[in-house]
């Protein structure tokens, strides 16, 4: 599995994201003119970039309840104000995905309702809040911000490249913030928060993997409109938990 391209939105252990609805201005961002490209490609452009629409919306939410445990834990006004402005650069992420998909789409699309059924706001104690973190932050989104930077590099279209661009910066940023609430989390010197953290660690490392997925035929125009093939997607997730992840997590525990 490669992994949903956003900050992750676990709700009772499964990733939550909405489904289609109305446009409401969430397609209003100027993006391309997809007219002349071939339907099966264009078809696929639409669905790959509404699904990371959905998953950018379900972000913002994401960063909602981040700000929410922040508060329960009583965490510092900086880290706070971070996850503020994270979710807002999600509602930015959001937008700029509906206008991509909207345009390869030929329709406006936006969201429908976020799921928000289960329980929300999880477990509010600090090992499970620097657990969660170290899951949808440490991993999700270093992964989503160095999958986000593969795409950029392979696409050639301005309009989706200004997107990536602004989502690989924003992401590498979010990724970040995570790294620094685990680190305030446990210098504060719970043990219980320490094992949590070593084991949401240890869960993502060394969870088992499908076998890597054949090449899809379109790489080639998927990668020109910013889209990663889900082989490539793998890579890029594997690469980035050994290389990137594993010694930021060990750097992290010491
Ligand atoms: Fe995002
Ligand atoms: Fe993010």
């Amino acid at each position: 599995m490669s992994g949903p391209p956003a900050r992750s939105f676990v709700v009772d252990g499964s990733v939550g994201s909405g489904t289609l609805g109305g446009p409401d201005g969430w397609a209003s961002l100027r993006a391309l003119d997809a007219g002349a490209l071939d339907p099966a490609l264009r078809a696929r452009l639409a669905e790959e970039w509404s699904r990371d629409a959905l998953f950018e919306h379900a972000s913002v939410g994401s960063f909602d309840r981040f700000s929410l445990h922040l508060l329960a834990v009583a965490a510092p006004p900086s880290l706070i104000e971070d996850a503020h402005q994270a979710a807002i650069d999600e509602i930015l992420h959001a937008r700029l995905c509906f206008a991509l998909a909207s345009a390869y789409a030929g329709e406006p699309l936006g969201p429908g309702r976020l799921p928000l059924e289960g329980d929300v706001l999880g477990r509010l104690d600090l090992p499970s809040i620097a657990a969660a973190a170290v899951t949808e932050g440490c991993v999700g989104e270093t992964l989503a911000s160095l999958e986000a930077a593969t795409a950029l590099e392979r696409a050639t279209v301005p309009a989706v490249r200004e997107a990536l661009q602004q989502i690989a910066d924003d992401e590498a940023r979010h990724a970040e913030l995570a790294w620094r609430f685990v680190r305030w989390a446990l210098d504060l010197g719970d043990p219980d928060a320490r094992v949590a953290v070593e084991r949401a660690f240890r869960e993502a490392l060394d969870a088992q993997r499908p076998p890597l997925p054949e090449e899809d035929p379109l790489v080639e125009g998927l990668a020109a409109h910013g889209r990663l093939s889900l082989r490539q997607k793998r890579l890029s997730f594997d690469e980035g938990l050994v290389e990137v992840v594993a010694p930021a997590a060990r750097a992290l525990l010491g």
